[in-house]
């Protein structure tokens, strides 16, 4: 198995400054190759995975899609998103991360993060209640061709990340998390505390009814996609997340899309907010 990697990109680095928001994933120098079956034995053990990721060239997660997984797990659902992620990412900044630390809350395999390196990112601090989501981030930290150097991810509930006493970070992605918390002014809260300059607030909503709710929600706490207290709210609309934010510190805001009827009676809509003002002009609205 591999025991030590280094990208390409972090040597390119050293070398002659910062490389920039690349196309492709760097490749690591891996000392040694994993052997591709127990690459691929690896990656159905992990699973579900809610993530696409190409892991190695011609191996991906959606090698594991139609295994069985246990019943309580519920239905995971497999994005594919990393194209759209660039192009949010640097629409925002269109020269690329350059070195900016990026903090993923509820990270998942912390997908982002990694693409976030792509993008030229600095320090990358990703966090998920649930270790079978870290379990799948360790994984490609370790065997992945993924840029993952200074990527740290850690099994925390957004509630106790106060206590860790994290340095703030230039960019904070909050992307499925708002609806699946029982007090989402705080935990939206803490995540803008950790904010310097941007965050990015992906969320489902509700429909039917006019924006400035919270409407009670109704989950589980076991479906390794959901909350971990049973109790949840979900906004009418990004008036909601925007008011909220304004009360944290944050200048201003911008609607990236807004789907308000995805499934009966869902929305799901992305906004971005920053503390600096003026810094959201070059955000398209996608
Ligand atoms: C809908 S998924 C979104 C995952 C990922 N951010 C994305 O956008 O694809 C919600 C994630 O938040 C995590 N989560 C739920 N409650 C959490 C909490 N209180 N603290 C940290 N993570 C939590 C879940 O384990 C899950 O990975």
């Amino acid at each position: 198995m591999t025991t030590h990697c280094q990208s390409q990109a972090h040597l390119a680095r050293l070398h002659r400054g910062h490389p920039g928001p690349s196309a492709r994933p760097p490749r690591k120098v891996c000392s040694r190759l994993v052997d591709p079956e127990t690459l691929k034995t690896e990656i159905r053990r992990l699973g579900p995975w809610h993530h696409e990721i190409e892991v190695v060239p011609g191996v991906s997660t959606s090698i594991a899609r139609d295994e069985p997984y246990p019943e309580q797990y519920g239905r995971v659902t497999f994005l594919d998103w990393r194209d759209s992620f660039r192009s949010k990412m640097l629409s925002l900044y269109p020269g690329g991360l350059r070195e900016r630390s990026v903090l993923d809350c509820g990270c998942n395999c912390g997908e982002c993060l990694f693409w976030s390196k792509e993008l030229g990112a600095g320090r990358c601090y990703g966090f998920d209640a649930r270790a079978h989501w870290i379990a799948q981030g360790r994984f490609l930290i370790e065997h992945s061709q993924l840029q993952s150097d200074d990527v740290t991810l850690e099994v925390h509930d957004l509630y106790e990340v106060p206590s860790l006493g994290l340095e703030p970070f230039d960019v904070v992605l909050f992307h499925g998390l708002l609806y699946h918390l029982p007090d989402p002014i705080t935990g939206l809260r803490i995540a803008g505390d950790l904010t310097k300059e941007l965050i990015v607030v992906n969320t489902a909503t509700v429909t039917g009814h006019p924006d400035g709710l919270l409407m009670l929600g109704k989950e589980g706490q076991t479906q390794l996609l959901s909350g971990i207290y049973g109790l949840n709210w979900f906004p009418t609309g990004p008036e909601v997340v925007a008011r909220i934010l304004a009360w944290i510190g944050f200048a201003e805001w911008k609607l990236l899309w807004w789907h308000q009827e995805v499934e009966p009676g869902r929305g799901r809509l992305e906004l971005v907010a920053s503390k600096i003002p003026g810094s959201l002009s070059s955000a398209t609205r996608l």
